[in-house]
């Protein structure tokens, strides 16, 4: 089968490589399953660039690509929740990824089933932003009726990110590029605020949660806005000891996590606020729960380009290019 691989790791460049591989096997809780399509994610890239070895140092080469729908193919002995020819989708485990690939052996406890009014590359766009939306608004533990500023909502979080907090019964605001502001409102956004155009800090106070998309001076300008004892989950700031806790990291990375992070406490401490980072896990359960959320309320996800396996290296450029309508999808197999 094909699969493309990490080589090495490379700040300058985020290419895959192309490679002729075994079909894999399967142990008692996996299953083989053949990739229909896979999603792309600006973490596909952070991961060549070797951007989050710290937190899961992978043994290179290995097979790029972090969730995908496929078919059932072959169920391991002790697996009882799927069957051959199922249709499955997941965020695969952070110690076994590799969805840029013909054929991948994945563990029961990953994957659910797509709904059926789902295509395949719509599928596809769904399991990591959707994981990381409900993995934040967990830690939020997010109530109907509050409000919550999503900011960078226009890209591909957004996309997943902005329904399943409607869907939850969240008022929401975000920020992001014009273009794609009648998009998001369709998302059922409540405000939309023009990052180019208007300062969010100047019209936004007593926001109950915040997912930060943005990092960097973006975190303490979304703390400001929060109300006192609101919770910012970022995605993009640093890493802290509570997350490294709660990731059962080593006790040493726990230590150099809180070390790096203590600015982040420190700056939630003074507006008064919780800081959180999170980094997406796979979950089958909890993207069962997003899928029937989905079949209920028929949510479509907004993909941007769809590029064919062998393309996959401008599926990364694009990503890493920004101007993000949505979701970045290669195709892979087919039914
Ligand atoms: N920690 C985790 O587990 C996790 C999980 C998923 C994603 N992430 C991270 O979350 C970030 C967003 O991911 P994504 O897939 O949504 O990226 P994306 O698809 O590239 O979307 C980013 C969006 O943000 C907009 N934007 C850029 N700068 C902005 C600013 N200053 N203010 C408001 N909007 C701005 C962009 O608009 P333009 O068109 O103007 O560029 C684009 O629409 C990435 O850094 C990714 O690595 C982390």
């Amino acid at each position: 089968m094909i699969a493309a691989q990490v080589k090495e790791y490379n700040k300058k460049s985020i290419a895959v490589q192309l490679v002729e591989m075994e079909k894999p096997s399967i142990g008692n809780t996996e299953v083989l399953i053949k990739v229909l399509a896979a999603g792309v994610n600006p973490l596909d890239n952070m991961i060549s660039r070797g951007e989050v070895k710290m937190i899961v140092p992978y043994k290179l080469p290995v097979t790029a690509g972090n969730e995908f729908v496929g078919l059932v193919e072959e169920v391991g002995s002790e697996v009882s929740n799927f069957k051959v020819n199922d249709r499955v989708f997941a965020r695969l485990p952070l110690n076994k990824i590799g969805a840029f690939a013909e054929y991948i052996s994945v563990v029961e406890a990953a994957l659910a089933k797509v709904p059926d009014y789902l295509s395949d590359i719509e599928a596809a766009a769904v399991p990591l932003t959707a994981l990381t939306t409900m993995q934040a608004l967990d830690l939020m533990k997010v109530k109907t009726g509050k409000s919550i500023f999503i900011s960078g909502g226009t890209g591909s979080v957004g996309a997943m990110a902005i329904p399943i907090a409607k869907a939850k019964g969240l008022r929401v605001i975000t920020n992001g590029s014009a273009e794609n502001e009648k998009r998001v409102l369709e998302l059922g956004v409540n405000q939309f605020i023009d990052y180019k155009k208007e300062d969010y800090t100047k019209v936004l106070t007593e926001v109950d949660y915040v997912l930060d998309t943005l990092g960097g001076n973006e975190t303490e300008k979304q703390m400001s806005i929060l109300k006192k004892g609101g919770t910012l989950v970022s995605l993009k700031g640093m890493p802290n000891g509570a997350f490294a806790k709660r990731m059962n990291l080593p006790k040493w990375k726990r230590v150099l996590f809180g070390i790096a992070g203590r600015k982040f406490d420190k700056l939630a401490e003074k507006h008064g606020v919780f800081y959180e980072f999170i980094f997406v896990e796979s979950n089958g359960s909890q993207l069962q729960e997003v899928a029937d959320i989905f079949e209920e309320l028929k949510i479509k996800p907004s993909i941007d380009t769809v590029y064919p396996f062998h393309e996959v290296n401008a599926a990364l450029d694009k990503v890493a290019n920004g101007r993000s309508k949505g979701k970045t999808i290669i195709t892979i197999g087919e039914k």
